[in-house]
């Protein structure tokens, strides 16, 4: 499980460093290498794209992310976690263009991108000259995703494959979290490690198209953005995905 409260995370390092990553996050980069570098077209590829909302970072993406998942379970003959790491969700998007846009809220300062999924918020606060920018996730092959996406971008991210949602965040100055409140079980501990954070001095923006487990009651939303989704949508293919900080929390608004 995580780190205790108030201690440094622990990190695999970043862009350039790779041989520090270990175990089940290695072998998953090694998977994904393989896949960037196959040859072929076709749904069940990678591809390398502009993220739509957000055409300052390039992103691994799947053609289509079952189809993919299926042919790599096939390959591996075992189950492997949903590849969330391979789609671009609405809140990472939204939360990614406030970065971008407002590069104050990052820059020089220590980043925790919890959840991080692709890597696409984590990079974008590493675009604005975050001085530390951290991406987690429990899914190894998010963290690989992590890695190659980082390279891809020409940026530094390090990797935290633990559990972080019992800790504080660790020393990180702003904690961002992209499209975390899908889940009932997952949301229910991250809005008590957020509050964690805001409650040792931490800054936390979050991303999130009104997912089913929002706790909006606890959250004052910053701003919003019509999102492009690929998500099935009956009258527009644009989604309002709004950017929030914890209520009360009103430090560093960029
Ligand atoms: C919907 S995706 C969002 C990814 C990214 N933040 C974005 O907006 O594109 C949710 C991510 O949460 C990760 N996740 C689930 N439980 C987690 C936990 N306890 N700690 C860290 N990440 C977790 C999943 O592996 C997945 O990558």
């Amino acid at each position: 499980m995580g780190a205790a409260r108030g201690k440094p995370l622990r990190i695999a390092a970043g862009y350039g460093m790779l041989a520090r990553m270990r175990g089940p996050a290695a072998a998953a980069l090694t998977d994904l290498e393989r896949e960037i570098d196959a040859p072929g077209a076709g749904l069940d590829r990678l591809r390398l794209v502009r993220t739509p909302f957000v055409p300052e970072v390039r992103l691994h993406l799947a053609e289509d992310a079952i189809v993919w998942w299926a042919r790599m379970e096939a390959a591996a003959g075992h189950s492997l976690p949903p590849p969330y790491w391979a789609s671009a969700w609405a809140g990472g998007q939204a939360l990614a263009r406030h970065l971008l846009d407002h590069p104050r809220l990052a820059a020089g300062r220590r980043v925790l991108d919890l959840a991080a999924g692709s890597g696409l918020v984590a990079i974008a606060a590493a675009l604005t000259g975050a001085a530390r920018v951290v991406a987690n996730d429990i899914d190894p092959y998010a963290v690989a995703a992590v890695t190659v996406n980082a390279r891809a971008n020409g940026v530094a991210v390090a990797t935290s494959v633990d559990d972080l949602l019992d800790s504080d965040g660790g020393d990180a100055d702003l904690l961002v979290a992209g499209d975390v409140f899908y889940d009932r079980e997952l949301a229910g501990r991250v809005l008590p490690f957020l509050r964690r954070a805001v409650a040792r001095g931490g800054q936390v923006l979050v991303g999130d198209p009104g997912r089913n487990h929002l706790p909006r009651d606890s959250l004052d939303v910053v701003t919003s953005y019509r999102v492009p989704t690929t998500e099935p949508s009956v009258d527009s293919p644009l989604r309002r995905v709004e950017v929030l900080r914890p209520a009360g929390d009103t430090a560093g608004l960029g």
